[in-house]
């Protein structure tokens, strides 16, 4: 109490402090989040976290993607677009070079093929990339998104196809 008599203003100084803080996270998009979570969780991490494939996807991402990648958040919309589904799965397993349309943009792309990864491992990071990053609100609830499965990166192994043909099936949604 003697603080409190003699020191008034540091007291008032401390909860006008406390109480600058407490605004300023209730301001930030963390908090907005948290509080948004509890009245509607959004569907990403509903759909997501629980699929199968969810963990060794992002694991396959963080070991041999993410050092080279940004967000991929246009993934949906070659997947959406006709032969984007196939094309994406191509590209996995053959790699890619060439002229492409990316959000607008043209540039050339040159992408290593993944072949030597385990038909597992695959499935799960393409499916990964349709739901990371928030990409999952661009998907449709009907029909819902086919995921991709193992079984199907094996049967597209063969025949092998080249790049071009590769380049030939890539959608340009933006045209
Ligand atoms: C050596 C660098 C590098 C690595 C490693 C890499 N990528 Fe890429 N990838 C790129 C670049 C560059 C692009 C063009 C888009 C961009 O700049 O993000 C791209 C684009 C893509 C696209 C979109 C292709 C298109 O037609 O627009 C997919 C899908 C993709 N990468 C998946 C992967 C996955 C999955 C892995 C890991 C298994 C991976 N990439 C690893 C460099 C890389």
């Amino acid at each position: 109490m003697r603080l409190l008599q003699r020191r008034p203003e540091f007291v008032m100084g401390t909860l006008v402090l406390v109480l600058v803080i407490v605004l300023a996270a209730a301001r930030t998009d963390g908090f907005a989040v948290t509080v948004g979570a509890e009245a509607a969780p959004p569907a990403a991490a509903e759909v997501s976290e629980e699929q199968p494939w969810f963990d060794l996807g992002m694991e396959v991402w963080d070991e041999s993607c993410y050092g080279c990648h940004a967000d991929l958040t246009y993934i949906p919309e070659l997947f959406l677009a006709e032969d984007g589904r196939l094309y994406l799965l191509e590209l996995m397993l053959f790699g890619v070079r060439g002229e492409v349309v990316i959000e607008g943009f043209a540039t050339n792309l040159r992408h290593r093929p993944y072949a030597n990864f385990e038909d597992e491992e695959l499935s799960a990071v393409l499916n990964y990339m349709l739901v990371a990053w928030g990409n999952e609100e661009q998907l449709p609830s009907d029909p819902p998104p086919v995921f991709y499965t193992p079984e199907e990166v094996a049967a597209a192994r063969a025949p092998e196809r080249s790049n071009e043909e590769v380049l030939e099936r890539r959608p340009n949604p933006w045209e």
